[in-house]
């Protein structure tokens, strides 16, 4: 069926890029898929599912409601809430359940506390910042002693022991291995006290390049979703892009030389052509920086996006001669034919990554999930 925009995700894509990263692990790893951010925009339950039919063991967001929208539709594997939590957010996702991060003595004595009052045990992992410079804290000592803490609270557990890595898509840098080795050598710290603790550290791009990075658990987002980790070319590592963005041709009109398309006039022909209007813009989350700068597929071929992306519409140049006609489907990420269009071109397009492009996706385009 056509439709002005929907987003089709493939969750055997989802569940076959679970496995493709398995291949990378040593048996004992466990994997735990991200699905903060509704699953990088491609539906946090529906992704979550495939996930875990596809080999997860464990799951993580960024927030509470993330976690408690996930427990409320009957997912139950261990959940990690992976960011920074007031208090009133960190007693919500303690009695979600799912785990927690704290590195301030403050926040684990706030902890204990919420804990004993709601009558729940809390899980609690310890995070260590190696040198992202986000959250966690720099002090090897303070990490130990929020630990400490937590080990001693009568209805708080220590699960695990995080880092994150700040350039580990950048290949071939010498900073993620200075990270690595600064996390590596306090892991063998806290382990002799905490033996039994879950390490884990690497995201997608830290699980593809160094396996040390792995210890007992990874935590991947987008090769999950079959973006690449590394803004190249997802398929030749093995990921099978999960979401496709269609729309369709809502009107074609002879333009004579000079005549211009959409606001501002960004864009006039310089020969008569034909214009395609495809009903779909920046209220979509097709950003507005690909003004004549993206390419859409109709009918397997390339058009070059013409004119300034507006909220509800973009416009495409078919040429002069053209067989394209209104109710036809276009492509704006995924294949047709030979053709392909992927979240990593139209990132390197406007100069950022293809995390924001399916992120960015707005609730007005329909999800629609396959299933495998
Ligand atoms: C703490 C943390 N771990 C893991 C991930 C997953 O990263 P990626 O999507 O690169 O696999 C993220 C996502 O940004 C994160 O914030």
């Amino acid at each position: 069926m056509i439709e002005r925009a929907v987003a089709h995700i493939d969750l055997g894509a989802i569940e076959r890029n679970c496995g493709r990263i398995r291949a990378e692990l040593r048996g004992k790893t466990k994997l735990c898929v991200v699905v903060k951010a509704n699953a990088y925009g491609h539906g946090d339950t529906w992704c979550a599912k495939a996930a875990l039919a596809g080999g997860a063991d464990w799951l993580a967001v960024a927030t509470t409601a993330e976690a408690v929208e996930l427990r409320r539709h009957g997912i139950e594997p261990p959940l990690l809430v992976m960011g920074a939590l007031t208090f009133e957010d960190a007693r919500a996702a303690l009695e979600a359940p799912a785990d927690v991060v704290a590195w301030e003595p403050e926040f684990a004595e706030a902890l204990a506390a919420a804990a004993d009052s709601a009558g729940v045990t809390g899980r609690v992992h310890i995070k260590l910042d190696s040198g992202m410079g986000r959250l966690g804290t720099k002090d090897p000592e303070q990490a130990l002693a929020v630990a400490d803490i937590v080990a001693e609270a009568e209805h708080l557990e220590l699960v695990g022991l995080m880092t994150h890595f700040a350039t580990a898509d950048a290949q071939g840098d010498d900073y993620f291995p200075h990270q690595l080795r600064a996390f590596t050598d306090f892991v063998g710290r806290f382990r002799a006290r905490y033996p039994a603790v879950i390490v884990h550290a690497a995201n997608s791009p830290g699980t593809f390049r160094d396996a040390s990075s792995h210890f007992d658990m990874v935590r991947c987002g987008v090769a999950v979703y079959g973006l690449d980790p590394f803004q190249e070319d997802a398929q030749a590592r093995g990921l099978v892009p999960a979401l496709s963005l269609h729309s369709f041709v809502g009107a074609v009109r002879h333009f004579g030389q000079g005549e211009s398309a959409g606001y501002g006039r960004s864009w006039a022909a310089e020969r008569p052509t034909y214009v395609a209007t495809i009903p779909i813009g920046y209220g979509d989350g097709w950003r507005r920086a690909f003004t004549n700068n993206a390419d859409v597929l109709i009918g397997g071929r390339r058009y070059p996006l013409v004119g300034t992306v507006s909220m509800d519409n973009i416009t495409v140049d078919l040429g002069p001669d053209t067989d394209v006609q209104p109710g036809d489907e276009a492509i704006l990420i995924g294949g047709d034919g030979g053709e392909r269009i992927t979240a990593e071109e139209l990132a390197g397009r406007i100069d950022t990554i293809n995390y924001e492009i399916t992120c960015g996706l707005s609730p007005r385009v329909r999800r629609h999930w396959s299933s495998p």
